[in-house]
């Protein structure tokens, strides 16, 4: 809506008009200033073939819509409505729990009767002025730098469109240019109504452009559907505005990653590697020695300190941190986990750390085949060696568990040996118990600690031993069948064969 404001009476007509003179008010300020962001998500993704909705899709561990959700939250709108339609209500609640704190606001479209029909559902969600950016649920890497220049150059003012320039611009609408220069932008014609000429033009529209808010709103009102495709075009609106002499912008993308499109499995893997590819070319600017930046995976944020070396085929999930000089060997999976400076994680390595945290300390060597697990909370020089599972404990400094072992909920003192196939048997059932073994302890091979259970201070525990109760310091505990041994005693031997008759 525009306001008019009557600056002058200049008479009455003879059948009673009156004859004035007006003059249009601009908004104020706050008003052109004012952001909104509209994502359209109704779409199907029918080439995905998936029972889940398309955005629900994940790149780098998050959903394609949750990308471009996070981008908007720092551009400071005041709303970031998204058009949902299939699986509507799967995509509203994931969105809501990921983002609890971004201005969220959903609109369904049904049915989807195109892009113009999808951002007229968000009309009365929007301001009165200012600036409306549109985006893709399904275009996950589009960065903040680049739609805040398209906000930037409307200004509430002006049409700007993302444009790109593509040698196969098949199925892209195609941006038509004409006027005096040739430069000024008329149009945009959608690929199935496009002349043969038209189709020869490889600048195209990516799906993103950001509009005078008002403008918008009155240019939806009057959108048509008497197209090829018979859908309410978002993309006729460039036409209204070079009718009504409002300003037409049309910008090029300067890279190609942040504007593509994901279809299909196979341009959703695509996108996975140049994202991956992005991560991996940051971290090694920053001084992190990949072996091979093709085959590294980082699924959350990771912070790596000097001389920091990542073998092949690691995944990094969550939050993860690695100190000064930290190895990590091949094939190593880290949720959620702070390693310090120093420390070496052999190969097959699995952290999850999920809420709780793992936290390895400075020179501990972790590996091959570790498993960490929750609250594992290991000290400087802590070793961990194959197929031992540590969860929820402590381990004190130079402690060591090298061979098939599990500690849960135990605390560890420091330069505690604990032996190859021993166990805390921490669960009874019902509850889960500690285990408490301090300093210096010698924990034999194949023992059972039957938790709640104390080991003092410099104790031995023989080997095969099922500890129940508490061990004071010092002692030897043994707790075993005692061994015999039979003098004379013969192996039992097969009876001769009878010879045939
Ligand atoms: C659209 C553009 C085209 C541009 C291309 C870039 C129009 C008319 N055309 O074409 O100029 O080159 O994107 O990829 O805008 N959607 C809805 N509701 C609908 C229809 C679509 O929410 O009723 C959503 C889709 O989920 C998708 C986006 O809008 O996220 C684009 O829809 P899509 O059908 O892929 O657009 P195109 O026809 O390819
Ligand atoms: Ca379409």
């Amino acid at each position: 809506p525009i306001t008019l404001r009557c600056s002058s009476v200049r008479g009455v007509t003879r059948r009673g008009s009156i004859i004035a003179t007006f003059t249009i008010c601009s908004h104020s300020k706050e008003e052109r200033m004012s952001l909104d962001v509209v994502i359209m998500a109704a779409g199907k993704g029918t080439r995905m073939k998936s029972a889940r909705p398309k955005v629900l899709h994940t790149l780098a561990g998050r959903p394609l819509l949750q990308h471009v959700l996070e981008m908007s939250a720092g551009l400071g709108a005041e709303r970031l409505i998204t058009i949902t339609g299939h699986g509507a209500e799967l995509v509203e609640s994931e969105m809501r729990a990921a983002l609890p704190a971004a201005p969220l606001a959903f609109v369904r479209q049904e049915p989807q009767l195109g892009t113009g029909h999808a951002v007229q559902q968000a009309v009365p969600e929007l301001a009165d002025a200012g600036t409306t950016l549109i985006l893709n649920g399904d275009v996950p890497l589009v960065r903040p730098q680049t739609a805040r220049a398209l906000i930037e150059a409307c200004g509430g003012e002006k049409l700007v469109l993302l444009t790109v320039v593509l040698d196969d611009p098949t199925g892209y609408g195609r941006i038509v240019r004409g006027g005096v220069q040739g430069d000024r932008v008329l149009a945009i014609v959608e690929h199935k109504d496009a002349t043969p000429a038209q189709r020869e033009i490889r600048e195209g529209y990516t799906g993103m452009m950001a509009a005078p808010t008002a403008h918008l709103k009155r240019w939806l009102a009057s959108l048509k559907n008497d197209n090829a495709q018979k859908e309410y075009y978002l993309t006729d609106i460039v036409a209204m505005a070079e009718a009504e002499g409002v300003p037409v912008v049309a910008t090029i993308a300067s890279g190609e990653t942040e504007v593509l499109g994901v279809n299909s499995p196979v341009q959703l893997a695509d996108l996975e590697r140049r994202y991956q590819r992005q991560r991996a070319d940051e971290l090694m600017e920053a001084g992190v020695r990949l072996r091979d930046p093709a085959r590294f995976d980082v699924r959350g944020e990771l912070v790596c300190g000097r001389d920091v070396e990542i073998d092949v085929n690691c995944v990094f999930e969550g939050r993860v941190e690695l100190g000064d000089e930290v190895r990590i060997g091949a094939n190593c999976v880290l949720r959620n986990a702070k390693i310090a400076a120093g420390a070496v994680i052999h190969p097959f390595t699995h952290m999850d750390g999920e809420a709780a945290g793992i936290e390895v300390g400075e020179g501990a060597l972790i590996g091959p085949f570790a498993r960490l697990r929750p609250g594992a909370k290991l000290g400087a020089e802590v070793h961990i060696g194959n197929f031992v599972e540590v969860k929820n404990s402590t381990m004190a400094k130079g402690a060591k568990a090298n061979h098939l072992a599990y500690l849960g909920d135990a605390v560890v003192g420091e330069r505690v040996n604990y032996g190859a196939g021993s166990i805390t048997a921490n669960y009874d059932g019902a509850n889960k118990h500690r285990t408490t073994i301090e300093a210096d302890v010698h924990v034999g091979s194949n023992c059972v600690l039957v938790a709640p259970v104390t080991l003092g201070a410099g104790a031995t525990i023989g080997g095969g031993s099922t500890i129940t109760k508490d061990v004071p310091a010092g002692q030897l505990a043994v707790a075993r069948g005692r061994q015999a041994c039979l003098n004379g005693w013969t192996r039992p031997a097969k009876a001769p064969k009878k010879p045939a008759e």
